[in-house]
């Protein structure tokens, strides 16, 4: 199992965020989570790779309990085995295209222009790698962020409303490179949406509330 996440819950104070969450993702799964806005979607994505706390439960990533390992540890792993894509693009704007899909390789040290090159010309980016950030279109920029998330090739990608700040036509673009390129590589994908497109390819599609995650029923996505 790629991911394994076991009665996780996460209060901040004495406000509790969720309960009871447990779901597993297998390699090259792609698992939609929808449910409404503050619902602790974002916080559980970050707790899927180390980087907030939780009350109690368990987080196992790569076969790693995560909480067994240190934050040096944990950001070792979270360097080695997961890709995040985000819905602010995160695109650096002093490097060009090709050095922010370098950028996890490099962390890694383990330079490769070819895997950058093959990854931008597997998003459809062939040929702009000297391109600044500002000289692109938020589509443009969203496939920059997948190709660096997939860029070392990471065992699970996590993606929060990637298609969030994108029309429909660009999203359904953008969606279809971050699938393609999960299922080519076998990656195995935890995206958080707000849209019933993206959901669309999903093997699964689960509904997180405050008590917990379930599969959901289509009458039930939120609206966007
Ligand atoms: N650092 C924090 N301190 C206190 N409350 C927080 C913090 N971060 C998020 N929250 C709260 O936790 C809840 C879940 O937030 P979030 O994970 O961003 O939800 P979602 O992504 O589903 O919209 C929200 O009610 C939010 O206000
Ligand atoms: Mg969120």
């Amino acid at each position: 199992m790629t991911l394994r996440v076991q009665n996780l819950s996460k209060r901040y104070g004495s406000t509790p965020v969720f309960a009871n969450v447990s779901l597993d993702v297998a390699p090259g799964e792609f698992v939609a989570i929808v449910g409404e806005s503050g619902v602790g979607k974002s916080t559980l994505l970050n707790c899927m790779a180390g980087l907030d706390h939780w009350d109690s439960g368990s987080v196992q990533l790569a076969g790693h309990d995560l909480a067994t390992l240190n934050d040096d540890a944990r950001a070792l792993l979270r360097r080695e085995a997961v890709g995040f894509v985000f819905q602010a693009f995160h695109v650096l704007p002093h490097l060009d295209v090709a050095q922010n899909v370098a950028l996890p390789l490099l962390l890694l040290n383990r330079p490769d222009p070819a895997q950058v090159e093959a990854l931008l010309e597997a998003v459809g980016l062939g040929g702009l790698g000297t391109r600044l950030p500002q000289q692109l279109s938020g589509g443009q920029l969203q496939r920059v962020a997948i190709a660096r998330a997939l860029v070392h090739q990471p065992a699970l990608l996590l993606a929060d409303e990637p298609t969030g700040n994108l029309d429909p036509t660009t999203a359904a673009k953008v969606m279809d490179a971050l699938v393609a390129q999960t299922r080519q590589h076998g990656t195995a994908l935890v995206l958080v949406t707000h849209s019933l497109a993206a959901t669309a390819q999903a093997d699964r599609v689960l509904h997180l509330r405050a008590d917990g995650i379930a599969p959901h029923l289509p009458a039930q996505v939120p609206s966007p």
